[in-house]
Order: C-alpha cells, then sequence, then structure tokens
C-alpha cells in the first residue's frame, strides 16, 4: 500500500519559463514514493514457518515520474515523530541516485490505478563484525503489483565500519544497524532488477518473450546471467552466461540477445513455438560478483477449445430421443465448465437443464484435450420448437462460447392432428350418411311393408 505520495521538486518547474506556451511537454519530476512493507526478519523464512515480520516503510526518495497534470503541489515526505514503541514501523529511505528505479509511475499511481502493492523487505546479507553487534547491511526489497510487475532492489544498508570510531553512533533498537537522526535505516539502491509481468499465457504454438531487465550501480559488473525453469518438481537450466566467456550455453527454443544483455541490461528470454511442456516457474537470476537477485516469471499455455454442435437442427419425426452433442475440443488446461439451456418461444429466458452427460476426456498428442457432453431430448416430454444451447467457459476464452440447436416444431403438432381427426371423422359421418340413404331410398319403406301386410 502507497502510504503517500510526495513530490519534491519538478525538474521542468525550472525550465517552465521557456516551455510556457507551446505544446504541453510532459514534465518530468522527483517525488517521493513511500510503500507500507513487511519486514521479514533474519533467517528469509516466511512467518508461518518460525521466521520473524516486523512492519516497515519503504521510502524511495527522489524518483523521476512524468507529471501529466495530475500531480498536485506536495511536499517532501517528512519522517513522522520517533515511536519508540516496539510495534513502530523500521523505515528504510531508499536513494536511487546510482541506479534508477523502474516503474516509477506505477509505483506512484498505485492507488489511483486501484492495484495492490505487495512489498517485503529482507536482509540480504550481513557481514558480522567481531563484536557481533555491527553489521554491515544489504537488503532486499521485493515490490509486485497485481498487474504482473515485479521490482527487486537490492539496498545497501549504513555501513558501520565507517562509524566505528563514533561513540555516540546509534544503533537501530532492532537491527543493531547505525540509524539516522530521525531513526531512519539510510539506504542507496546499488542493483535493481525488474519484469513488467510474472504471470504469462501464451498460445500453443506462438512465441513469447519473458522480461526480465536489471541495472548495477557503476562500481557492480554483471557476473552471469542464467535463466531456469521450475516444473513438477524438476528444474532445469534453459540458458547460461558468463561475462568473460563467449560461449553461452542455451536450450533449443530460447533466445537471449547478449548484446542487449550487455548493452542495456535486457535479459529477456524469449522462447519460440509454445508447447504445453513448456509451462512453469521460469526463473531469471543476475548475478554480480557479490549478489544475486532472481524473478520469478511463470508461464502457463492456455488455448481455447473449439466447439462444434451436432445436429444443427433437428425435428421430431415420429416418438423418439434424440441425442444433441456438444463437442468441445483442443483447450488446455484440463478444467472446462459446460452447462446446457433450452428456450420456447414462449419462455423469457433460458432454463438450464441438468439431465446432460459426458464422455471421458481426451488427450491428443499436443497435449490439448477434447470432451464431448451430450443431450438427449425425447418427442414425449419437450415442447417444440425450442433452442438448445451448449455453453463452455474456459480460461483461455475471454467470454464463453454458446452454440445452439434449433428443435423445429413437427410436421403434424398435437393440434393439428385433432383438426385432421375431426375433418376425418366429419367426411366419415358424410360419407356413411350418403351410403345409408342410398340403401334406404333402393330398399322398399318398411311402412309400406307393413301397410302392404296389413
Ligand atoms: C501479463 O500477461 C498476461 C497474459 O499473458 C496478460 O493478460 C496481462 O495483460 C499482462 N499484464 C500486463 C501488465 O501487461
Ligand atoms: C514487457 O516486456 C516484453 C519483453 O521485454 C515486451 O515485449 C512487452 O511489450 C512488454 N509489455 C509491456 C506491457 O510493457
Amino acid at each position: 500500500m502507497i502510504l503517500g505520495l510526495i513530490l519534491c521538486c519538478c525538474m521542468s518547474a525550472v525550465l517552465a519559463g521557456t516551455v510556457e506556451g507551446t505544446t504541453p511537454v510532459p514534465e518530468i519530476c522527483r517525488v517521493d514514493v513511500v510503500l507500507s512493507c513487511s519486514y521479514e526478519g533474519e533467517g528469509g523464512l516466511p512467518r508461518a514457518f518460525g521466521g520473524s515480520q516486523h512492519p516497515a516503510t519503504l521510502v524511495l526518495r527522489g524518483l523521476s515520474v512524468t507529471n501529466d497534470g495530475t500531480l498536485g503541489d506536495v511536499t517532501n515526505y517528512e519522517i513522522p515523530q520517533k515511536d519508540h514503541s516496539s510495534s513502530a514501523p523500521i523505515i528504510f529511505e531508499a536513494s536511487a541516485q546510482l541506479v534508477s528505479i523502474p516503474y516509477a509511475d506505477a509505483l506512484l499511481h498505485v492507488d489511483c490505478s486501484g492495484e495492490e502493492v505487495s512489498c517485503e523487505l529482507s536482509p540480504y546479507s550481513f557481514q558480522q563484525e567481531g563484536n557481533g553487534l555491527c553489521s554491515t547491511s544489504w537488503f532486499l526489497a521485493a515490490i509486485r503489483l497485481s498487474s504482473g510487475i515485479s521490482i527487486a532492489l537490492l539496498l545497501r544498508g549504513p555501513s558501520c565500519t565507517s562509524q566505528k570510531d563514533e561513540h555516540d553512533v546509534r544503533l537501530h533498537p532492532k537491527l543493531k544497524i547505525p540509524m539516522s537522526k530521525e531513526g531512519t535505516l539510510l539506504t542507496t539502491v546499488e542493483f535493481q532488477s525488474s519484469s513488467n509481468n510474472t504471470s504469462l499465457r501464451t498460445r500453443l504454438g506462438s512465441s513469447i518473450t519473458l522480461d526480465c531487465r536489471f541495472a548495477l550501480a557503476p562500481s557492480f559488473l554483471l557476473s552471469s546471467l542464467e535463466w531456469r525453469r521450475q516444473h513438477r518438481g524438476s528444474g532445469r537450466s534453459l540458458f547460461q552466461y558468463h561475462v568473460g566467456n563467449e560461449d553461452t550455453t542455451v536450450q533449443p527454443k530460447f533466445h537471449v540477445d547478449v548484446e542487449q544483455l550487455l548493452g542495456n541490461g535486457d535479459a529477456s528470454l524469449t522462447l519460440q513455438e509454445a508447447t504445453v511442456d513448456d509451462e512453469g516457474m521460469y526463473i531469471c537470476l543476475v548475478s554480480t560478483a557479490q549478489h544475486q537477485i532472481q524473478h520469478n516469471i511463470q508461464l502457463l499455455v492456455a488455448e481455447p477449445p473449439r466447439v462444434r454442435m451436432f445436429p444443427t437442427e433437428v425435428s421430431f419425426e415420429r416418438d423418439e430421443t434424440i441425442t444433441l452433442t456438444c463437442n468441445i475440443a483442443g483447450y488446455y488446461p484440463l478444467d472446462i465448465s459446460v452447462s446446457w439451456t433450452q428456450k420456447s418461444p414462449e419462455d423469457e429466458v433460458e432454463i438450464s437443464l441438468s439431465n446432460t452427460r459426458f464422455s471421458s476426456h481426451r488427450q491428443s498428442r499436443d497435449g490439448t484435450y477434447s470432451i464431448a457432453s451430450y443431450l438427449s431430448i425425447s418427442s414425449a416430454t419437450v415442447q417444440a420448437p425450442a433452442t438448445y444451447t451448449c455453453h463452455v467457459s474456459h480460461v483461455a476464452l475471454e467470454a464463453p462460447i454458446s452454440i445452439s440447436t434449433h428443435l423445429k416444431a413437427p410436421e403434424h403438432t398435437e393440434s393439428e392432428g385433432l383438426v385432421g381427426g375431426a375433418i376425418a371423422t366429419a367426411i366419415f359421418i358424410t360419407v356413411l350418411f350418403i351410403v345409408l340413404r342410398r340403401k334406404r331410398a333402393a330398399e322398399p319403406k318398411p311402412e309400406q311393408l307393413l301397410t302392404a301386410s296389413e
């Protein structure tokens, strides 16, 4: 969570006089970004596993951001009055003079954009002094935004040795390292690495780039880059490059542009023709002689299903049961949701149906799945006309796919049958009547016979 953003000074405010009146040039401003973090205690274990956790505040001093006009007049972030309670956050002040911090704009606007931020600070390494009290400190700040941006900052903490001789050096009550007058830990960012998206999805057969970049303070040099993949408990090295050794070790289908790597710190890995076997956690490991920062990037394959329904139009010829088949093929991963609805012209809404059946899943050679769903409709129970729809939802689909079959009204509906029956009966009676009359006319009349016999 961002506690506050504080504008330090707009650099172009100095230039403003010359820019005024011309087309608006986005200003570059210096702001302080303040993040609410947690400090994961020594041992690096999560709290659930016995590691200690303490509230912390990370003040990123003087980040360069573009002022799109929405930045108001704000002042420096002021360190709050010293709070002596044991639950007071540990305040890390980080200066980004040597290494610029990426995604400063995203960090600044994270409150407005409704993104979630997580920030974890942890000790990276300590150099223990003889007395065990003072340790030169390196800290790692891991910042993650819900959009997938991941930023890792290696912070050089206060150095003990330089203040060895000062007797009044005050140590932080928790971390036992020298702190500033305000009680904060002054640090500098000396190594940063980032990825613009740590949660990627790709279609089968496409190529995708896993973003990983870094920047180092001038006193540091890159020593190696490695990309690894971790999946279902097994790990594998995909790419290795050691500075000074021209040979790179690279698995087929993968590529890192070494020129870009050395030129501008772009360590991104490109993967060609993704298959389901390429899923996993990709780890970008950037190392200097002393330090290493890693980013974990999750790659998932998501292939949407193709959906077909047959027959596409049906009608009942006689008393029978017809099975509609909804064929769903070529999707990945396995999870899929299929439902059926029915709608006749009188229905206002679609009525969902539950009497459906499924085939078992089949997996094809490319790893994708297929399934069929069946709906049986019987002339005895359904009303025609009606529309039957198969709805398919899958993670690779932005919206569900719906495919329908139309059940036509039969040639002779029940009411037509009644009318037909009535007409047939009427004809039959008429014919019978005529026949009887003719028969009677031919015969002697019974009265006459009677009369004659009298
Ligand atoms: C990250 O990648 C996913 C899937 O590949 C995509 O949906 C998402 O929009 C990307 N995020 C950003 C911030 O580009
Ligand atoms: C993320 O980085 C990759 C590779 O460097 C790039 O191709 C892509 O355009 C970037 N995406 C965004 C949203 O910046």
